[in-house]
Protein backbone atom coordinates (compact mmCIF):
# COMPACT_ATOMS: atom_id res chain seq x y z
CA UNK A 1 0.00 0.00 0.00
CA UNK A 2 1.43 3.41 -0.53
CA UNK A 3 2.97 5.00 2.06
CA UNK A 4 0.97 8.27 1.63
CA UNK A 5 -2.03 6.35 2.60
CA UNK A 6 -2.39 6.29 6.39
CA UNK A 7 -2.68 2.96 8.36
CA UNK A 8 -6.52 3.99 9.59
CA UNK A 9 -7.58 4.09 5.83
CA UNK A 10 -5.86 1.10 4.62
CA UNK A 11 -5.91 -0.92 7.56
CA UNK A 12 -8.32 -2.93 9.54
CA UNK A 13 -9.62 -2.85 13.37
CA UNK A 14 -9.93 -5.16 15.94
CA UNK A 15 -11.98 -4.80 18.87
CA UNK A 16 -11.01 -6.95 22.22
CA UNK A 17 -13.49 -6.34 24.96
CA UNK A 18 -10.72 -7.24 27.44
CA UNK A 19 -12.71 -8.99 30.51
CA UNK A 20 -13.62 -11.94 28.12
CA UNK A 21 -10.87 -12.34 25.65
CA UNK A 22 -8.11 -14.55 27.40
CA UNK A 23 -7.68 -14.81 31.18
CA UNK A 24 -4.30 -15.03 31.93
CA UNK A 25 -4.58 -15.50 35.96
CA UNK A 26 -7.72 -17.75 36.38
CA UNK A 27 -9.70 -15.57 38.10
CA UNK A 28 -12.05 -15.36 35.14
CA UNK A 29 -11.68 -12.01 33.93
CA UNK A 30 -9.85 -11.51 30.56
CA UNK A 31 -6.10 -9.27 31.20
CA UNK A 32 -3.68 -7.46 29.33
CA UNK A 33 -1.14 -10.66 29.91
CA UNK A 34 -4.23 -12.19 28.22
CA UNK A 35 -4.08 -10.05 25.56
CA UNK A 36 -0.19 -10.27 25.03
CA UNK A 37 -0.16 -14.30 24.39
CA UNK A 38 -3.33 -14.31 22.04
CA UNK A 39 -1.07 -11.33 20.09
CA UNK A 40 0.15 -13.56 17.57
CA UNK A 41 -3.47 -14.83 16.90
CA UNK A 42 -4.15 -11.15 16.40
CA UNK A 43 -1.41 -10.87 13.96
CA UNK A 44 -2.73 -13.92 11.72
CA UNK A 45 -6.21 -12.58 11.52
CA UNK A 46 -4.37 -9.75 8.90
CA UNK A 47 -5.72 -6.73 10.86
CA UNK A 48 -4.21 -3.34 11.40
CA UNK A 49 -5.08 -2.26 14.49
CA UNK A 50 -6.29 -3.42 18.17
CA UNK A 51 -9.12 -1.16 19.58
CA UNK A 52 -9.09 -2.32 23.42
CA UNK A 53 -12.27 -1.55 25.64
CA UNK A 54 -11.65 0.28 28.84
CA UNK A 55 -8.88 -1.02 31.02
CA UNK A 56 -8.68 1.96 33.36
CA UNK A 57 -8.92 1.64 37.51
CA UNK A 58 -13.20 1.55 37.50
CA UNK A 59 -15.69 0.27 40.39
CA UNK A 60 -16.98 -1.55 37.70
CA UNK A 61 -21.12 -0.23 37.33
CA UNK A 62 -20.31 -0.39 33.79
CA UNK A 63 -17.70 -2.56 32.99
CA UNK A 64 -14.79 0.04 32.39
CA UNK A 65 -16.96 2.79 30.93
CA UNK A 66 -17.32 4.07 35.08
CA UNK A 67 -13.48 5.64 34.99
CA UNK A 68 -12.09 6.15 38.29
CA UNK A 69 -8.69 7.16 36.89
CA UNK A 70 -7.55 7.77 33.27
CA UNK A 71 -4.15 6.85 33.46
CA UNK A 72 -3.96 4.03 35.71
CA UNK A 73 -4.51 0.01 34.49
CA UNK A 74 -7.29 -1.58 36.93
CA UNK A 75 -5.34 -4.45 38.81
CA UNK A 76 -8.22 -7.21 37.61
CA UNK A 77 -6.39 -6.62 33.84
CA UNK A 78 -3.07 -6.40 35.18
CA UNK A 79 -0.26 -3.26 36.00
CA UNK A 80 1.14 -0.63 33.77
CA UNK A 81 3.81 -3.09 32.95
CA UNK A 82 1.90 -5.55 31.24
CA UNK A 83 0.19 -2.20 29.57
CA UNK A 84 3.49 -1.11 28.30
CA UNK A 85 4.49 -4.74 27.67
CA UNK A 86 1.23 -5.13 25.08
CA UNK A 87 2.13 -2.02 23.38
CA UNK A 88 5.52 -2.53 23.03
CA UNK A 89 4.82 -5.96 21.55
CA UNK A 90 2.34 -4.85 19.09
CA UNK A 91 4.06 -2.04 18.12
CA UNK A 92 6.91 -4.96 17.64
CA UNK A 93 4.37 -6.93 15.40
CA UNK A 94 2.94 -3.97 13.08
CA UNK A 95 0.05 -3.48 15.16
CA UNK A 96 -1.60 -0.47 16.26
CA UNK A 97 -3.40 0.00 19.18
CA UNK A 98 -6.18 2.38 19.94
CA UNK A 99 -7.56 3.03 23.54
CA UNK A 100 -11.41 3.53 24.62
CA UNK A 101 -11.58 7.16 26.00
CA UNK A 102 -14.73 7.52 27.94
CA UNK A 103 -14.61 11.84 28.38
CA UNK A 104 -18.55 12.30 28.80
CA UNK A 105 -18.61 10.90 32.54
CA UNK A 106 -16.57 9.50 34.72
CA UNK A 107 -17.27 7.03 37.88
CA UNK A 108 -18.95 8.62 40.88
CA UNK A 109 -15.75 7.11 42.53
CA UNK A 110 -13.58 9.16 40.31
CA UNK A 111 -11.45 11.70 42.53
CA UNK A 112 -12.83 14.79 40.54
CA UNK A 113 -16.36 13.44 41.46
CA UNK A 114 -15.76 12.74 44.87
CA UNK A 115 -14.60 16.58 45.67
CA UNK A 116 -17.32 17.97 43.51
CA UNK A 117 -19.61 16.71 45.12
CA UNK A 118 -18.55 17.31 48.98
CA UNK A 119 -19.75 20.87 48.80
CA UNK A 120 -21.78 23.56 46.94
CA UNK A 121 -18.57 25.66 47.08
CA UNK A 122 -15.89 23.06 46.04
CA UNK A 123 -13.93 24.39 42.98
CA UNK A 124 -14.71 21.49 41.25
CA UNK A 125 -17.86 21.72 42.09
CA UNK A 126 -18.92 22.92 38.26
CA UNK A 127 -16.81 20.46 37.01
CA UNK A 128 -20.21 18.46 36.80
CA UNK A 129 -23.58 19.28 36.19
CA UNK A 130 -25.91 20.02 39.85
CA UNK A 131 -28.91 21.90 39.85
CA UNK A 132 -31.61 22.32 42.51
CA UNK A 133 -35.27 20.02 42.62
CA UNK A 134 -37.28 22.47 40.59
CA UNK A 135 -39.83 24.74 42.85
CA UNK A 136 -42.28 21.76 43.18
CA UNK A 137 -39.53 19.68 44.42
CA UNK A 138 -39.06 17.36 40.70
CA UNK A 139 -36.59 16.87 38.78
CA UNK A 140 -34.20 19.65 37.04
CA UNK A 141 -35.61 18.32 33.47
CA UNK A 142 -37.00 15.36 32.15
CA UNK A 143 -33.86 13.52 30.78
CA UNK A 144 -34.19 9.83 31.35
CA UNK A 145 -30.80 7.69 32.24
CA UNK A 146 -30.13 4.91 29.01
CA UNK A 147 -29.78 2.38 31.53
CA UNK A 148 -33.54 3.07 33.05
CA UNK A 149 -34.77 5.86 35.56
CA UNK A 150 -34.45 9.43 35.44
CA UNK A 151 -31.14 11.14 34.51
CA UNK A 152 -30.67 12.50 37.91
CA UNK A 153 -29.91 11.62 41.27
CA UNK A 154 -30.45 13.47 44.27
CA UNK A 155 -27.65 13.74 46.55
CA UNK A 156 -28.51 15.02 50.01
CA UNK A 157 -25.41 16.04 51.09
CA UNK A 158 -25.43 19.17 49.37
CA UNK A 159 -28.95 19.28 48.43
CA UNK A 160 -29.25 19.24 44.99
CA UNK A 161 -29.38 16.75 41.74
CA UNK A 162 -26.71 15.59 39.81
CA UNK A 163 -26.96 14.46 35.95
CA UNK A 164 -25.86 10.99 34.13
CA UNK A 165 -27.24 9.77 31.50
CA UNK A 166 -26.14 6.51 31.78
CA UNK A 167 -26.09 4.42 35.22
CA UNK A 168 -26.38 6.71 38.25
CA UNK A 169 -22.84 6.10 38.78
CA UNK A 170 -21.66 7.70 35.86
CA UNK A 171 -21.98 11.71 36.18
CA UNK A 172 -21.29 13.36 33.29
CA UNK A 173 -18.68 16.20 33.11
CA UNK A 174 -19.02 19.45 31.80
CA UNK A 175 -17.02 20.59 29.32
CA UNK A 176 -18.13 24.01 29.47
CA UNK A 177 -15.71 24.49 32.01
CA UNK A 178 -12.60 24.58 30.39
CA UNK A 179 -10.50 23.30 33.20
CA UNK A 180 -12.47 20.01 32.61
CA UNK A 181 -11.43 19.82 28.84
CA UNK A 182 -7.88 20.86 29.88
CA UNK A 183 -7.77 17.49 32.36
CA UNK A 184 -9.10 15.62 29.97
CA UNK A 185 -6.27 16.54 27.25
CA UNK A 186 -3.64 15.42 29.62
CA UNK A 187 -5.21 12.55 30.40
CA UNK A 188 -5.17 11.85 26.60
CA UNK A 189 -1.41 13.15 26.19
CA UNK A 190 -0.14 10.54 29.40
CA UNK A 191 -0.90 7.57 26.75
CA UNK A 192 -0.29 9.84 23.84
CA UNK A 193 3.34 10.17 25.03
CA UNK A 194 3.40 6.31 26.02
CA UNK A 195 2.98 5.81 22.01
CA UNK A 196 -0.58 4.71 21.96
CA UNK A 197 -2.36 4.98 18.15
CA UNK A 198 -5.45 6.71 19.31
CA UNK A 199 -8.49 7.03 20.62
CA UNK A 200 -11.82 5.46 20.28
CA UNK A 201 -13.86 7.91 22.35
CA UNK A 202 -17.36 7.24 23.81
CA UNK A 203 -20.55 8.88 23.15
CA UNK A 204 -18.83 12.08 21.79
CA UNK A 205 -21.69 13.35 20.61
CA UNK A 206 -23.43 13.77 24.34
CA UNK A 207 -20.15 15.72 25.35
CA UNK A 208 -21.77 19.08 25.44
CA UNK A 209 -24.92 19.50 26.23
CA UNK A 210 -27.99 22.64 25.80
CA UNK A 211 -26.70 25.33 28.13
CA UNK A 212 -30.30 25.65 29.85
CA UNK A 213 -30.78 21.45 29.93
CA UNK A 214 -34.13 22.18 28.37
CA UNK A 215 -36.63 19.38 28.33
CA UNK A 216 -36.38 16.80 25.52
CA UNK A 217 -39.58 16.45 23.30
CA UNK A 218 -41.22 13.01 23.15
CA UNK A 219 -39.88 10.79 20.23
CA UNK A 220 -42.88 10.07 17.94
CA UNK A 221 -40.73 6.92 16.43
CA UNK A 222 -40.48 5.40 20.02
CA UNK A 223 -41.85 1.45 19.72
CA UNK A 224 -42.63 1.63 23.26
CA UNK A 225 -40.03 -0.79 24.70
CA UNK A 226 -37.32 1.24 26.44
CA UNK A 227 -38.28 4.04 28.11
CA UNK A 228 -34.73 5.39 27.38
CA UNK A 229 -35.74 5.74 24.15
CA UNK A 230 -39.08 7.34 24.31
CA UNK A 231 -37.70 11.29 24.05
CA UNK A 232 -35.82 12.31 21.13
CA UNK A 233 -32.39 13.74 22.54
CA UNK A 234 -32.70 17.16 20.65
CA UNK A 235 -30.99 18.94 23.58
CA UNK A 236 -28.77 16.35 25.28
CA UNK A 237 -26.37 15.07 22.22
CA UNK A 238 -25.28 16.61 18.93
CA UNK A 239 -25.06 20.40 20.05
CA UNK A 240 -23.03 22.69 18.20
CA UNK A 241 -20.16 23.60 20.89
CA UNK A 242 -19.50 19.91 20.92
CA UNK A 243 -17.40 20.17 17.82
CA UNK A 244 -15.15 22.21 19.45
CA UNK A 245 -14.18 19.99 21.68
CA UNK A 246 -13.36 17.41 19.48
CA UNK A 247 -11.35 19.85 17.27
CA UNK A 248 -8.98 20.14 20.34
CA UNK A 249 -9.03 16.53 20.90
CA UNK A 250 -7.99 16.00 17.40
CA UNK A 251 -5.40 18.94 17.42
CA UNK A 252 -3.84 17.57 20.11
CA UNK A 253 -3.77 14.14 18.67
CA UNK A 254 -1.92 15.75 15.19
CA UNK A 255 0.29 17.13 17.49
CA UNK A 256 2.30 13.98 17.91
CA UNK A 257 4.48 12.19 15.13
CA UNK A 258 2.57 9.33 12.96
CA UNK A 259 -0.86 8.85 12.24
CA UNK A 260 -2.88 8.62 15.38
CA UNK A 261 -6.19 8.20 14.99
CA UNK A 262 -9.63 9.85 16.50
CA UNK A 263 -12.43 7.74 16.37
CA UNK A 264 -15.69 8.94 17.64
CA UNK A 265 -18.79 6.71 18.67
CA UNK A 266 -21.41 8.14 16.55
CA UNK A 267 -24.66 6.25 16.60
CA UNK A 268 -27.37 7.06 13.83
CA UNK A 269 -27.23 7.56 10.31
CA UNK A 270 -26.68 10.99 8.86
CA UNK A 271 -25.49 11.95 12.81
CA UNK A 272 -21.50 10.48 11.66
CA UNK A 273 -21.06 12.58 9.18
CA UNK A 274 -21.19 16.26 10.94
CA UNK A 275 -17.74 14.63 12.87
CA UNK A 276 -16.02 14.61 10.24
CA UNK A 277 -15.61 18.12 11.55
CA UNK A 278 -15.92 21.18 8.55
CA UNK A 279 -12.44 21.41 7.78
CA UNK A 280 -12.06 17.73 8.04
CA UNK A 281 -10.22 18.83 11.50
CA UNK A 282 -12.43 16.33 13.97
CA UNK A 283 -12.48 12.41 13.83
CA UNK A 284 -11.07 10.64 10.92
CA UNK A 285 -13.35 8.02 11.20
CA UNK A 286 -16.76 8.78 12.93
CA UNK A 287 -18.37 5.10 13.39
CA UNK A 288 -20.83 3.90 10.92
CA UNK A 289 -22.90 1.42 12.55
CA UNK A 290 -25.22 1.28 9.05
CA UNK A 291 -24.59 -2.35 8.73
CA UNK A 292 -25.59 -3.12 12.65
CA UNK A 293 -28.26 -0.80 12.41
CA UNK A 294 -29.98 -1.20 8.49
CA UNK A 295 -32.20 -4.27 8.41
CA UNK A 296 -30.18 -6.82 6.50
CA UNK A 297 -31.56 -7.34 3.00
CA UNK A 298 -30.12 -6.55 -0.70
CA UNK A 299 -32.22 -3.18 -0.79
CA UNK A 300 -31.95 -1.54 2.40
CA UNK A 301 -27.67 -2.46 2.73
CA UNK A 302 -27.15 -0.84 -0.94
CA UNK A 303 -29.44 2.04 0.28
CA UNK A 304 -27.44 2.46 2.90
CA UNK A 305 -24.13 2.43 1.55
CA UNK A 306 -25.33 4.71 -1.10
CA UNK A 307 -26.71 7.14 1.01
CA UNK A 308 -23.07 7.08 2.49
CA UNK A 309 -20.94 7.47 0.06
CA UNK A 310 -22.89 10.65 -0.86
CA UNK A 311 -22.60 11.93 2.36
CA UNK A 312 -19.52 11.48 3.56
CA UNK A 313 -17.38 14.88 2.88
CA UNK A 314 -14.67 15.51 0.33
CA UNK A 315 -11.76 13.97 1.64
CA UNK A 316 -12.96 12.19 4.18
CA UNK A 317 -12.67 8.34 4.66
CA UNK A 318 -15.86 6.65 5.10
CA UNK A 319 -15.82 3.15 7.83
CA UNK A 320 -18.07 0.42 8.58
CA UNK A 321 -18.73 -1.53 11.96
CA UNK A 322 -20.28 -4.76 11.84
CA UNK A 323 -20.65 -5.85 15.84
CA UNK A 324 -19.72 -4.35 18.99
CA UNK A 325 -19.79 -5.17 22.62
CA UNK A 326 -23.30 -3.23 22.98
CA UNK A 327 -25.11 -4.86 19.81
CA UNK A 328 -26.32 -8.29 19.18
CA UNK A 329 -23.62 -10.23 17.48
CA UNK A 330 -24.00 -9.90 13.85
CA UNK A 331 -24.12 -14.26 13.44
CA UNK A 332 -26.92 -13.84 15.26
CA UNK A 333 -28.75 -10.94 13.59
CA UNK A 334 -28.34 -12.37 10.37
CA UNK A 335 -27.47 -15.90 10.41
CA UNK A 336 -24.32 -18.22 10.18
CA UNK A 337 -24.51 -18.51 6.50
CA UNK A 338 -25.41 -14.54 6.10
CA UNK A 339 -22.45 -13.67 8.58
CA UNK A 340 -20.27 -14.84 5.74
CA UNK A 341 -21.86 -12.63 3.41
CA UNK A 342 -21.72 -9.96 5.93
CA UNK A 343 -18.13 -10.30 6.59
CA UNK A 344 -17.67 -9.88 2.79
CA UNK A 345 -19.36 -6.52 2.87
CA UNK A 346 -17.28 -5.22 5.43
CA UNK A 347 -13.98 -6.22 4.20
CA UNK A 348 -15.16 -5.24 0.47
CA UNK A 349 -16.96 -2.13 1.09
CA UNK A 350 -15.10 1.37 0.43
CA UNK A 351 -13.98 1.95 4.10
CA UNK A 352 -12.20 1.47 6.92
CA UNK A 353 -14.02 -2.06 8.92
CA UNK A 354 -13.99 -2.18 12.40
CA UNK A 355 -14.43 -5.99 13.09
CA UNK A 356 -15.48 -7.09 16.88
CA UNK A 357 -13.92 -10.13 18.68
CA UNK A 358 -15.16 -13.70 18.07
CA UNK A 359 -17.41 -12.51 14.74
CA UNK A 360 -14.52 -13.99 12.75
CA UNK A 361 -15.37 -17.52 14.01
CA UNK A 362 -18.99 -16.53 13.90
CA UNK A 363 -19.68 -16.16 17.77
CA UNK A 364 -23.31 -16.05 18.34
CA UNK A 365 -25.33 -14.13 21.30
CA UNK A 366 -25.17 -16.64 24.22
CA UNK A 367 -28.15 -16.46 26.67
CA UNK A 368 -27.60 -15.43 29.71
CA UNK A 369 -29.91 -17.39 32.27
CA UNK A 370 -31.34 -14.41 34.70
CA UNK A 371 -29.11 -15.39 37.88
CA UNK A 372 -25.91 -14.38 35.82
CA UNK A 373 -27.17 -11.11 33.94
CA UNK A 374 -24.67 -8.47 34.76
CA UNK A 375 -25.00 -5.58 32.34
CA UNK A 376 -26.47 -3.10 33.86
CA UNK A 377 -29.51 -1.82 31.72
CA UNK A 378 -30.64 -5.58 32.26
CA UNK A 379 -30.12 -5.88 36.00
CA UNK A 380 -31.93 -2.47 36.79
CA UNK A 381 -34.95 -3.27 34.07
CA UNK A 382 -35.53 -7.09 34.47
CA UNK A 383 -38.70 -6.98 32.57
CA UNK A 384 -37.02 -6.16 29.21
CA UNK A 385 -33.73 -7.76 30.18
CA UNK A 386 -33.93 -9.12 26.55
CA UNK A 387 -34.09 -6.31 24.92
CA UNK A 388 -31.48 -3.90 26.69
CA UNK A 389 -29.22 -6.84 28.04
CA UNK A 390 -25.52 -7.17 26.39
CA UNK A 391 -24.17 -10.22 27.97
CA UNK A 392 -24.86 -12.27 25.29
CA UNK A 393 -22.46 -10.73 23.30
CA UNK A 394 -20.11 -10.19 25.67
CA UNK A 395 -19.00 -13.82 26.44
CA UNK A 396 -15.52 -15.17 26.70
CA UNK A 397 -13.65 -16.02 23.22
CA UNK A 398 -13.92 -19.80 22.37
CA UNK A 399 -9.87 -20.19 21.59
CA UNK A 400 -10.79 -24.43 21.71
CA UNK A 401 -12.72 -27.18 23.02
CA UNK A 402 -10.52 -27.67 26.54
CA UNK A 403 -11.69 -26.80 29.87
CA UNK A 404 -12.99 -23.03 29.52
CA UNK A 405 -12.73 -23.09 26.40
CA UNK A 406 -9.10 -22.15 26.25
CA UNK A 407 -10.15 -18.80 28.03
CA UNK A 408 -9.65 -19.22 31.59
CA UNK A 409 -7.79 -21.97 33.47
CA UNK A 410 -9.33 -25.30 34.25
CA UNK A 411 -11.22 -24.39 37.66
CA UNK A 412 -11.67 -20.81 36.97
CA UNK A 413 -15.42 -19.52 36.78
CA UNK A 414 -15.79 -17.34 33.80
CA UNK A 415 -17.12 -13.66 34.57
CA UNK A 416 -20.09 -14.82 31.93
CA UNK A 417 -20.87 -18.08 30.83
CA UNK A 418 -19.43 -19.50 27.62
CA UNK A 419 -21.58 -20.66 24.67
CA UNK A 420 -23.19 -23.68 24.78
CA UNK A 421 -21.24 -24.75 21.33
CA UNK A 422 -18.01 -23.98 22.18
CA UNK A 423 -16.70 -27.04 22.17
CA UNK A 424 -17.39 -27.09 17.73
CA UNK A 425 -17.27 -23.54 16.94
CA UNK A 426 -13.51 -22.11 18.47
CA UNK A 427 -10.40 -21.11 16.85
CA UNK A 428 -7.96 -24.45 16.66
CA UNK A 429 -11.03 -26.03 15.06
CA UNK A 430 -11.27 -23.74 12.56
CA UNK A 431 -7.91 -23.32 12.11
CA UNK A 432 -7.97 -26.72 10.67
CA UNK A 433 -10.54 -25.98 8.44
CA UNK A 434 -10.27 -24.57 4.97
CA UNK A 435 -13.92 -23.60 4.80
CA UNK A 436 -14.29 -22.59 8.02
CA UNK A 437 -15.57 -18.89 9.12
CA UNK A 438 -12.36 -18.00 10.36
CA UNK A 439 -10.32 -19.18 7.22
CA UNK A 440 -13.13 -16.86 5.19
CA UNK A 441 -11.91 -13.86 7.41
CA UNK A 442 -8.21 -14.42 7.00
CA UNK A 443 -8.30 -15.21 3.26
CA UNK A 444 -10.74 -11.72 3.08
CA UNK A 445 -7.70 -9.92 4.70
CA UNK A 446 -5.63 -11.35 2.80
CA UNK A 447 -6.99 -10.14 -0.33
CA UNK A 448 -7.85 -5.98 1.10
CA UNK A 449 -3.92 -6.76 1.49
CA UNK A 450 -3.20 -8.03 -1.96
CA UNK A 451 -5.31 -5.86 -3.87
CA UNK A 452 -5.31 -2.22 -3.35
CA UNK A 453 -8.77 -1.23 -5.15
CA UNK A 454 -10.41 -3.22 -2.17
CA UNK A 455 -8.53 -1.59 0.41
CA UNK A 456 -8.60 2.21 -1.10
CA UNK A 457 -10.50 2.06 -4.25
CA UNK A 458 -13.59 3.84 -5.49
CA UNK A 459 -17.27 2.19 -4.96
CA UNK A 460 -19.72 1.80 -7.77
CA UNK A 461 -23.40 -0.07 -7.38
CA UNK A 462 -23.83 -2.26 -10.09
CA UNK A 463 -27.22 -2.80 -11.20
CA UNK A 464 -27.66 -6.56 -11.06
CA UNK A 465 -31.97 -6.78 -11.59
CA UNK A 466 -32.08 -9.38 -8.96
CA UNK A 467 -33.76 -8.11 -5.70
CA UNK A 468 -32.08 -10.33 -3.27
CA UNK A 469 -28.31 -9.28 -5.02
CA UNK A 470 -26.31 -6.21 -3.88
CA UNK A 471 -23.02 -6.15 -6.61
CA UNK A 472 -20.86 -3.15 -6.53
CA UNK A 473 -17.10 -2.68 -7.79
CA UNK A 474 -14.08 -1.76 -6.44
CA UNK A 475 -11.73 0.35 -8.51
CA UNK A 476 -8.30 1.98 -8.45
CA UNK A 477 -6.11 3.31 -11.23
CA UNK A 478 -3.89 0.77 -12.32
CA UNK A 479 -5.48 -2.43 -10.84
CA UNK A 480 -7.60 -4.65 -12.51
CA UNK A 481 -10.30 -3.46 -10.05
CA UNK A 482 -12.93 -5.97 -8.57
CA UNK A 483 -16.75 -6.91 -8.74
CA UNK A 484 -18.50 -7.80 -5.40
CA UNK A 485 -21.83 -10.16 -5.29
CA UNK A 486 -23.32 -10.52 -2.33
CA UNK A 487 -26.64 -12.88 -2.36
CA UNK A 488 -28.60 -12.01 0.51
CA UNK A 489 -31.51 -14.53 -0.14
CA UNK A 490 -31.82 -17.93 -0.46
CA UNK A 491 -32.14 -18.90 -4.23
CA UNK A 492 -29.50 -19.39 -6.24
CA UNK A 493 -29.59 -16.99 -9.42
CA UNK A 494 -27.72 -16.63 -12.59
CA UNK A 495 -26.99 -13.21 -13.36
CA UNK A 496 -25.93 -11.25 -16.70
CA UNK A 497 -23.34 -8.56 -15.25
CA UNK A 498 -21.96 -7.84 -19.24
CA UNK A 499 -22.40 -4.14 -18.43
CA UNK A 500 -19.34 -4.44 -16.25
CA UNK A 501 -16.84 -6.46 -18.30
CA UNK A 502 -16.83 -10.02 -20.02
CA UNK A 503 -15.10 -12.32 -17.93
CA UNK A 504 -13.71 -12.65 -14.27
CA UNK A 505 -11.73 -14.62 -12.20
CA UNK A 506 -13.43 -15.46 -8.83
CA UNK A 507 -10.67 -14.47 -5.90
CA UNK A 508 -12.76 -15.51 -3.46
CA UNK A 509 -16.06 -17.31 -2.71
CA UNK A 510 -17.55 -16.99 1.18
CA UNK A 511 -17.63 -21.37 1.16
CA UNK A 512 -14.18 -20.88 0.18
CA UNK A 513 -14.62 -23.64 -2.32
CA UNK A 514 -15.35 -21.95 -5.71
CA UNK A 515 -12.63 -20.48 -8.28
CA UNK A 516 -11.05 -20.11 -11.69
CA UNK A 517 -12.81 -18.07 -14.65
CA UNK A 518 -16.38 -17.02 -15.04
CA UNK A 519 -18.44 -15.51 -18.05
CA UNK A 520 -20.49 -12.09 -16.68
CA UNK A 521 -23.13 -12.49 -18.86
CA UNK A 522 -24.52 -15.51 -16.73
CA UNK A 523 -22.71 -15.61 -13.75
CA UNK A 524 -24.28 -18.10 -11.32
CA UNK A 525 -24.47 -16.98 -7.84
CA UNK A 526 -25.30 -19.59 -5.07
CA UNK A 527 -27.56 -18.91 -2.37
CA UNK A 528 -26.26 -16.93 0.72
CA UNK A 529 -23.28 -16.56 -1.70
CA UNK A 530 -20.92 -13.94 -1.54
CA UNK A 531 -18.16 -13.13 -4.71
CA UNK A 532 -15.06 -11.18 -4.68
CA UNK A 533 -14.47 -11.11 -8.87
CA UNK A 534 -10.85 -9.85 -10.44
CA UNK A 535 -11.80 -8.11 -13.26
CA UNK A 536 -10.36 -9.28 -16.51
CA UNK A 537 -9.78 -6.64 -18.91
C1 LIG B 1 -21.03 3.39 24.88
C2 LIG B 1 -20.27 2.16 25.26
O1 LIG B 1 -19.93 1.45 24.10
C3 LIG B 1 -21.16 1.38 26.20
O2 LIG B 1 -20.68 0.08 26.45
C4 LIG B 1 -21.30 2.17 27.47
O3 LIG B 1 -22.20 1.51 28.34
C5 LIG B 1 -21.84 3.58 27.19
N1 LIG B 1 -21.21 4.20 26.05
C6 LIG B 1 -21.60 4.48 28.38
O4 LIG B 1 -20.23 4.73 28.52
Amino acid sequence: MSDSIPWWQSGVIYQIYPRSFQDSNGDGVGDLPGILQRLDYVCSLGVDAVWISPIYPSPMHDFGYDVADYTGIHPLFGTMDDFDQVLEAAHARGLRLILDLVPNHTSDEHPWFLESRSSRDNPKRDWYFWRDPKPDGGLPNNWRGAFGGPAWTFDPQTGQYYLHQFDPHQPELNYRNPEVLAAMLDAMRFWLDKGVDGFRVDVITMMIKDVALRDNPPNPEWDGVNPADSLKPVYSRNQPEVHEIVRAMRRLLDSYPGDRVLIGETWVRGEYLQYYGAALDECQLPFNFDLIRTPWTAHDVCAAVEYYEAGVPQGGWPNYVLGNHDQPRVASRVGANQARVAQMALLTLRGTPTCYYGDEIGMENVPIPPEFVQDPPAVRQPEIADAVGRDPERTPMQWDAGPNAGFSAQDATPWLPLAADYATRNVAMQERDSTSPLALFRALTDLRRSEPALAVGDYATVKTGVADIYAYTRTAPGCAGSLIVLNFGCEAHTLNLSAVGFRAEIALATELQRGGVVELAALNVAANEGLVLRLVR
